[in-house]
C-alpha cells in the first residue's frame, strides 16, 4: 500500500535522526512543567513535514511540535505524526522512544508506522492487511485473564490536575493483574500489546499523535481499542483501553470501578 510504504520510509528517516542525536548532549526545552522538547523532536518533524509537503501537497497534517497545516478539511488524507514519541526517555539516554506516523482518509485511520531506532524495530500495520514487525505478522498474546496479563499504563503530562483518579486506576490494576509497567512511549505501549509482549494497556488524556499508528497497528494484529466505557475509541477523545481482546472487559470493569 502506497501510503503505508511512505509512512514506514518516512518513520525509518526520522528515527535515524533521533539516533543520531541519542547519544549526544541535549539541549532540553521545556513546554510545560515535566513536558520536554528537545533539537531531535523539532528536527524529526521536520523532516516528516517536508517530505509529506513534497509528495503530497493537497494532504493535511497533524504535528506535535507544529500543530495542524495544510489543507483544512483534510478531505484528500490527514497525516498525524508524533516525531519523538518518549521524549522523557529520550533525554534521560533511556532506551524506550519511537517516532509514531499514521495516515487518516474519510475520518479512517487507513495505516501507521512506529519505529524504534534502538531496537531497530519498524512496526506497521494497514487496515484489514494485518500488522507486521520488521516484515514478520504480529498477534496478539493469548491472556485469558486479567489475573494472568501484563498491564502498560501512562500518566500524562497533566496527571497533578487528576492524581486521585489516577492512582486509584493503577491500584485497580495493580491489585487485579499480574502486573503494571509504565514504559514512557504510548506507541510503543500499543505495538507491545500488538506484538504480544503485554497484553493491555490504559491511559488518560492522550493526543491524537500518541495513538493514530499503534492503533490500527493494534487492531490488525487481533486488539481492540475502546474508551473507558467500552465503546468505540476515537483518536480525538481522551481515554484509551487497548488489549488483546480477551481481557478488554476486565479492563473496563476495573476503569469504572476506580474512574472516580
Ligand atoms: C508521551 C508518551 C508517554 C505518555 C504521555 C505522552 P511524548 O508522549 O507517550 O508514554 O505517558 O502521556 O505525552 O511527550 O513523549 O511525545
Ligand atoms: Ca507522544
Ligand atoms: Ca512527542
Amino acid at each position: 500500500m502506497e501510503y503505508l510504504d511512505f509512512a514506514i520510509e518516512l518513520a525509518r528517516a526520522a528515527g535515524d535522526v533521533l539516533k543520531h542525536y541519542s547519544s549526544r548532549e541535549k539541549q532540553v526545552e521545556l513546554k510545560g512543567r515535566a513536558n520536554l522538547v528537545t533539537v531531535a523532536d523539532k528536527e524529526s518533524e521536520a523532516l516528516i513535514i517536508n517530505r509529506i509537503r513534497e509528495r503530497y501537497p493537497n494532504h493535511a497534517i497533524l504535528a506535535e511540535e507544529s500543530g495542524a497545516s495544510g489543507p483544512a478539511d483534510g478531505s484528500e488524507g490527514k497525516w498525524v505524526i508524533d516525531p519523538l514519541d518518549g521524549t522523557t526517555n529520550f533525554a534521560h539516554q533511556y532506551p524506550f522512544f519511537c517516532v509514531s506516523i499514521a495516515f487518516e482518509q474519510g475520518g479512517q485511520l487507513q495505516c501507521g508506522a512506529v519505529y524504534d531506532p534502538w531496537r531497530d524495530e519498524m512496526f506497521s500495520g494497514a487496515r484489514g492487511m494485518g500488522s507486521f514487525v520488521n516484515g514478520q505478522r504480529m498477534r496478539i498474546s493469548d491472556a485469558a485473564t486479567l489475573r494472568s496479563a501484563l498491564i502498560m499504563t501512562g500518566f500524562p503530562y497533566g496527571f497533578r490536575d487528576k492524581i486521585q483518579r489516577i492512582i486509584s486506576q493503577f491500584e485497580g490494576f495493580l491489585v487485579e493483574s499480574q502486573a503494571v509497567r509504565r514504559g514512557g512511549s504510548a506507541a510503543l505501549d500499543l505495538c507491545y500489546a500488538a506484538l504480544g509482549r503485554v497484553d493491555g494497556f490504559w491511559e488518560l488524556d492522550l493526543h491524537p499523535w500518541d495513538t493514530a499508528a499503534g492503533v490500527v497497528i493494534l487492531e490488525e494484529a487481533g486488539g481492540r481499542v475502546t474508551d473507558f466505557s467500552g465503546k468505540p475509541f476515537s483518536i480525538y477523545g481522551k481515554e484509551i483501553v487497548a488489549s488483546n481482546g480477551h481481557i478488554h472487559d476486565e479492563m473496563v470493569a476495573v476503569l469504572n470501578r476506580t474512574s472516580v
